[in-house]
């Protein structure tokens, strides 16, 4: 990349989209280029068709999408995969149309099955089943790989997909009800030692049961 390229960072309001507005910062780049849920609904091809071919970036972080933990996942799997679908079909396709040199779009550590072996490498995607308690989310994920493969397949696009494992850090989101893993178990550990209590609920899938779409909560022995 160069300091002088026009660099899209949609979600920059985000825990990634922020750590990567402040880092190009840090490194230099200043023509980075921004726009809020209010002013681009990321799943609106035209709009996004619009702002693509006004602004013309040269590359594109795409760190926008419904995210969170075992409880929004639960509750919300149509918004988690309708809005991730539409997210990453909008903006790849906008940034092929309007000849974006590179995109680098973030899957999720969660598209590979519930039972792939540890370590996890690449060659595991799409060999079982997933992870009943976020199937949505990893669908729409796993489609946002195959989409940048595709337009890199078929058009040649310079499009390409990191799978961040869980992440955690400043302007996280701590809300038990959407937060992610790791954030949600900070503030349960936090809270229980401002309360003193001796114990700290654990949400996660039962692997007692394989085939159970359920997920349980764990009651952790007392944590000191
Ligand atoms: N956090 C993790 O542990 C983790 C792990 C693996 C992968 N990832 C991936 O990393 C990416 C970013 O995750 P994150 O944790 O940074 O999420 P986040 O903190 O919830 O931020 C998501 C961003 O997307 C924006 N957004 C959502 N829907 C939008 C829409 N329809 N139009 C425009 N903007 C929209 C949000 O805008 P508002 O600010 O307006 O809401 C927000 O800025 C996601 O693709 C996620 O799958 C995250």
């Amino acid at each position: 990349m160069r300091t002088t390229d026009k660099i899209f960072v949609a979600g920059h309001r985000g825990l990634v989209g922020s750590a990567l507005v402040r880092r190009l910062q840090a490194d230099g780049f200043q023509n980075i280029l921004t726009a809020s849920r209010d002013e681009l609904d990321l799943r609106n091809q035209a709009a996004v068709n619009d702002y693509f071919q006004r602004e013309r970036p040269d590359i594109v972080f795409l760190a926008a999408g419904t995210v969170g933990g075992i409880m929004a996942n639960s509750t919300r799997p149509a918004e988690f995969i309708y809005d991730n679908m539409l997210i990453h079909a909008t903006v790849v396709h906008a940034s092929y149309l309007s000849g974006v040199r590179k995109l680098l779009y973030l899957g999720s550590s969660c598209i590979y099955p519930r039972q792939a072996h540890q370590p996890i490498d690449e060659a595991q995607l799409l060999t079982g089943p997933l992870e009943p308690t976020n199937e949505w989310y990893a669908i729409a994920k796993i489609s946002g790989i195959k989409l940048c493969q595709a337009y890199r397949q078929q058009y040649g696009c310079d499009f390409i997909s990191a799978m961040p494992t869980n992440l955690y850090g400043p302007f996280d989101n701590f809300d038990l009800t959407s937060s992610h893993v790791v954030p949600a178990l900070i503030r349960k550990f936090h809270d229980a030692k401002l309360a003193g209590a001796t114990q700290v609920e654990i949400w996660g899938p039962d692997r007692r049961c394989a085939n159970s779409s359920m997920s349980k909560i764990w009651p952790t022995p007392a944590c000191s």
